[in-house]
């Protein structure tokens, strides 16, 4: 009974991981967030360490007014260009 349980809490918390980052929500969310003001090749021509992209997504969020770009699509975009555009 005890190794049943195991097993499930490890499928449980593999599926919850593989949750939250999913490469093509995360996609969306840079396309709609990122090509507002600017076309989506100003992002994707450059590479950035994470840190570097962390901090471009975080200034450009302070260019918009309001909540166009959430706390969590901060988190999301910055994993997404680092995954595909990191150095
Ligand atoms: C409110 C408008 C606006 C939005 C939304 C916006 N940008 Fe920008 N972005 C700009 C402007 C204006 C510049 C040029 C001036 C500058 O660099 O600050 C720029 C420049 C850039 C640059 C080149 C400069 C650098 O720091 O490398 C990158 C890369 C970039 N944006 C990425 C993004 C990403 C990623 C997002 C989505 C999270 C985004 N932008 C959303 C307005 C915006």
């Amino acid at each position: 009974m005890k190794m049943i349980l195991f097993i499930f809490i490890c499928f449980y918390t593999s599926l919850t991981f593989a949750n939250t980052f999913n490469e093509n929500s995360a996609k969306a969310i840079f396309e709609s967030r990122c090509s507002i003001c600017h076309p989506l090749e100003w992002s994707l021509e450059r590479r950035k360490t994470k840190k570097g992209w962390k901090e471009t997504v975080e200034r450009m969020r302070k260019k918009t007014a309001g909540n166009v770009i959430s706390d969590e699509d901060v988190v999301i975009i910055t994993e997404y260009l680092y995954k595909i555009r990191g150095k």
